[in-house]
Parts: structure tokens; sequence; C-alpha cells
């Protein structure tokens, strides 16, 4: 039985093949093909067994986030399927997940290798999204090294003083690493992803249920149930509240928004802006 006789579809690619980025890409799937990248064999056996089970036209392969090797290889493979339209970027490790050299590898340098991939294929009109993080909200990054930030090639951040200096336990070096998400796509929004007539932004989320999330649940310190309760909203979100956003921010409807970041989290940082919760 063939279900669809186009054969020239738009791509529609998605590295991370967990919770969110999953059901993000179910917005974008009728008609295109899908490629999804993820470190795990069994995620990517099971994602493509539900995705075609449900009539989708799906693949997968492995990638290593951290390798730029790997991503490029990705990006190529995406290239070769047909016009690639949307890039959707999940990779990451919560804190509780791994070392600070871990997560600055992972969920730093490894999203600059992939914006730096994409931005070699990315098809015009197309849109790419990075999940970042409500915690790039709590770790700020003084002005001048975020200039030098911007200013910096993706395998040289690691070497920045400041990062090196500030990210020596796992919950900074996640904070620091989803601030340079956000730079990541405003840099790439202004140069390699505008060359290609591309946009990027990133979606900040709060504590959404995921099986990522499980681990900082049974974190000691029970700081996600203060934070629940300290938000405006005292509640989690599911990923398909995150799909909504990022359906948003990925479709025609914002064809005018590149570069930026959009904070989902319930209200958690206004109530530690404010000071009606304190992360200490
Ligand atoms: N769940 C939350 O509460 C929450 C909140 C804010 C931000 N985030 C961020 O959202 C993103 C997605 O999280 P999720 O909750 O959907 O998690 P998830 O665990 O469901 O998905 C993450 C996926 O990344 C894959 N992965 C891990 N290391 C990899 C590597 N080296 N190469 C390729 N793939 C790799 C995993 O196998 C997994 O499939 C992460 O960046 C996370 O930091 C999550």
């Amino acid at each position: 039985m063939i279900f669809n006789r186009n054969e020239t579809k738009e791509v529609v690619v998605l590295l991370g093949a967990g919770s969110m980025g999953t059901a993000i890409i179910r917005r974008f799937a009728a008609g295109r093909k899908i490629l999804f990248g993820d470190i795990s064999q069994a995620n990517l056996d099971r994602v493509c067994e539900e995705f075609t089970r449900s009539g989708y036209d799906a693949e997968g392969m492995i990638v290593n986030a951290m390798d730029r090797e790997s991503i490029e290889q990705f990006a190529a493979k995406a290239a070769s399927l047909g016009d690639v339209k949307y890039y959707v970027h999940t990779a990451g490790a919560s804190p509780s997940q791994g070392t600070p050299e871990h997560i600055l590898k992972l969920d730093m340098t490894g999203t600059g290798y992939a914006v730096d991939a994409f931005g070699k294929v990315m098809a015009a009109g197309g849109a790419g999204l990075i999940i970042s993080s409500q915690t790039g909200y709590m770790f700020p990054i003084p002005y001048d090294v975020e200039q030098t930030i911007l200013n910096t090639p993706t395998e040289e951040l690691k070497n920045i003083s400041w990062i090196t200096d500030n990210a020596t336990r796992s919950g900074t070096a996640y904070m620091i690493a989803k601030r340079i998400n956000h730079l990541q796509a405003m840099k790439a929004a202004a140069t390699s992803w505008k060359e290609r007539r591309a946009r990027i932004n990133t979606l900040s989320p709060g504590i959404i249920v995921t099986p990522l999330a499980y681990d900082e649940f049974n974190a000691p310190g029970n700081t996600y149930q203060k934070m629940i309760d300290a938000s405006s909203a005292m509640r989690t979100a599911s990923s398909d509240e995150i799909a909504e956003a990022g359906a948003f921010l990925l479709g025609e409807h914002a064809g005018f928004i590149t570069g930026t970041d959009l904070l989902m989290d319930g209200g958690v940082i206004s109530a530690i802006r404010t000071g009606a919760y304190s992360l200490r």
C-alpha cells in the first residue's frame, strides 16, 4: 500500500527524539518527510515505529549531538532528502543527568554545532527552534561576556574563562548553557540563517512533565515542588502545551519573529525577579 505518492516532500528534522521534540514535530509532519536523530537506537526505533504506524513518513539516524562530524553528517542526510523546512533541536541533558563538562558539551557546544550545520542547509522560508529552558534566565551573564560569546566560534566557547570559572556545578553549567542557546539563535538569525532566508528562535520552557523532568523531581532539595508552588500557574505543563508554542514560532504566523526567545514558564521567572521566590 502506498500512502503518499508525493515524492518531493519538504523535510522536517528533529535532533533529540524525546517527549517535547516529538510533540512539536507531530504538528508539522503531515505530507512531509521526517528525519529523527538521537543517540539512542531504542528511542529512534520507538518513535519511528510510532510515527510510521500513524501514517507518517519517518526515518531515524544515530547522531551524537556532542560531535560536530556526527551533526554535519546528519545535516547532509537531511539535505539529501529534500528541502529542509523545519529544524527542531531538543537533544539535551538536565543537571541531574550529567557532569558540568557533559552539560556544557551537549547543551552549549552541541547546540552550537547543530545551529552551524543546519545554517548551511536550511531551505529559504524555513524555520528552526532550539529548546532552551527557563533556567537561561536564572544565572545572568554580564553584557561584555555575552558580547564575547556572540563573537566566539562554537568550538572555542568552552575556553571562555567566565564560563569555566562559573560552570563548576551541573546546575550552573545548565543555566549558563541555556542562556547561551538564546545567544546562539540570536547570532545565527543575524548571520548564517539570515543568509539562507531562514528564521531561528529559542523556546524556554519551565517545568514540563517528561522523563527528563522526572530525573529532576527525584533530585534532593525538592526544588521543583517549591518552584511550582511559587509560580503564577502553580502547576507543571505538558509537552503538548510546548508543541502549541513551538508550532507558532515555527509557523507562518511568526514570519516576523527571528533571533529571539519565548519564555514559557508559568510565571517562575516573574516570581524570582520580583522576590516572591528565591532560588537560595
Ligand atoms: N522537561 C523539562 O522540564 C524541561 C524544561 C526546560 C527545558 N528542557 C529542555 O528540553 C529539551 C528536551 O527535553 P525533554 O524533556 O523532551 O527530554 P527527553 O529526555 O524526552 O528528550 C531528550 C532527547 O535527547 C536525546 N539525547 C541525549 N543526549 C544526546 C546526544 N548526545 N545526542 C543525541 N541525542 C541525545 C535523548 O536520547 C532524548 O531522546 C532538553 O534540552 C531539556 O534540557 C526540559
